[in-house]
């Protein structure tokens, strides 16, 4: 694993009150339950390691973009719960970052102690990066620990200021994301193919790019695909665009023709797509084939394909991509050594009225199963997004990536190259 800083494994932590800033922004239910709680069980192998060296834990972390500090919303009590629950530990739980309370808290504990501080973005010096905060948090612990990979792309006061006041080392999970990621990203074992899906170009442009320049097959889907349909003349009705994508998608296109010239770089789109007048469980939901495969040749034999059958109507928006679709990226999976996947490949958020796949998750589904293995060659391979992640816990699929991120917008910086400032601000290896 490529990582450079310094971690925990490689400075004496015996008996030291040690201050581990986590990622806990896990994704929450419309009525504030946790939805998801992947970075809540990603965080223990550290805090595990810290106990095995007789630490007390403090750990403070942000949830969500707290309006102010009286948006309860955005509390972090329910977590330090969660947190006991899956560490099957006790975790204190302290209502403040600093102040009285948060102070005796830490005076407290004991070895073995763990405690978890209420949320940093309760207060506007974090996202400030403010020194005088930094200097605050630094007094809760001896040694600061950066374990929230899913915020390293952010300079705020716990991630950057911080290092200034406390010897900084890097916790395991940041080190096996950061060296994952880097190691596929500059020696993958090739074939190494990049799977793009999610929603808008611009939230990926940087990624995208490095993957035309590093992957050898790259197969873009979701809504994210509709501009270069567009592009490429297809009606795609009233599907997700945005026309401020279009430069930036035409830029991609002038790249990926470049690469094409230059070697046998192979860049898919959908040549199919699921298409409906709504998202909900009950829609009426159709295979558009624009390519006029086999699949339209196919429903209407011995006709030839209606034009409803080859292209979208006014009314209908594509949704996932078709089986055709699925199918060749499924394919080109089976040549791969490499995948890196992310974004769905369609609306992953809606369940279905029977069965575990919602009408539109399909085409996310087929990928899934060519990368578990399951039509034979099974690629290393790292998943990231959100969403992705969501809906892949939800559904029990997780085993079934070598790698799935715990960042998001990290992830993406990680993987377009760009340095992550709070990486950067950790000690150096000896
Ligand atoms: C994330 O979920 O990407 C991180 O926790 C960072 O959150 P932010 O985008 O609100 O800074």
């Amino acid at each position: 694993m490529d990582f450079h800083k310094r971690t925990i494994k490689e400075y004496d932590l015996h008996d030291k009150r040690v201050l581990v800033r986590a990622d806990f922004n896990v994704p929450l239910h419309d009525d504030g339950t946790i939805a998801d709680d992947y970075r809540i069980t990603q965080a223990i192998p550290t805090l595990q390691y810290l106990l095995e060296q007789a630490c007390s834990i403090v750990i403070i972390s942000h949830l969500g973009r707290p309006k102010d500090d009286q948006d309860s919303s955005c509390s972090l009590r329910q977590v330090a719960e969660r947190l006991a629950e899956k560490f099957n530990r006790e975790v204190q739980f302290a209502d403040d970052t600093i102040g009285d309370d948060a102070k005796q808290k830490v005076a407290e504990l004991e070895p073995g102690d763990i405690l978890l501080l209420e949320n940093l973005r309760y207060h506007k010096e974090e996202e400030a990066n403010d020194d005088g905060f930094a200097q605050q948090l630094a007094e809760h612990g001896e040694v600061f620990v950066q374990d929230g990979f899913g915020v390293v792309h952010r300079a705020h006061a716990s991630t950057d200021a911080i290092t200034k006041h406390l010897p900084s080392l890097a916790g395991l999970l940041l080190e096996q994301e950061v060296g994952t990621i880097n190691s596929a990203m500059e020696n993958p074992q090739r074939p190494l193919m990049a799977i793009v899906g999610g929603a808008k170009v611009s939230d990926k442009i940087g990624v995208l790019h490095k993957f035309v320049e590093k992957a050898d097959i790259m197969a873009v889907g979701g809504a994210m695909a509709n501009v270069f349909l567009y592009l490429k003349g297809v009606n795609i009705g009233k599907s997700k665009f945005d026309k401020a994508d279009v430069p930036l998608a035409e830029e991609l296109l002038a790249a990926v023709e470049k690469k094409a010239k230059q070697s046998n770089f192979v860049f898919y789109l959908p040549q199919d797509g699921i298409a409906a007048s709504e998202i909900s469980p009950q829609a009426h939901t159709r295979i558009v084939d624009w390519s006029s495969h086999v699949i339209a040749d196919v429903e209407s034999y011995p006709a030839k394909p209606t034009r409803n059958q080859t292209e979208l109507g006014a009314d209908d928006m594509l949704l996932d991509i078709g089986p055709y679709s699925g199918a060749f990226i499924a394919g080109a999976i089976q040549l791969a050594n490499t995948v890196v996947w992310n974004g769905a490949m369609g609306v992953t958020e809606v369940d279905g009225l029977q069965g575990p796949v919602g009408p539109f998750a399909h085409g996310t589904e087929t990928v899934v199963e060519a990368i578990s293995g399951q039509y034979g060659n099974k690629p290393f391979s790292i998943v990231g997004g959100g969403d992705t992640v969501g809906f892949l816990q939800n559904k029990g699929f997780l085993g079934a990536f070598n790698h799935v991120s715990t960042g998001g917008g990290a992830s993406l910086d990680l993987m377009s190259g760009k340095q992550l400032p709070g990486v950067e601000a950790l000690w150096d290896k000896e």
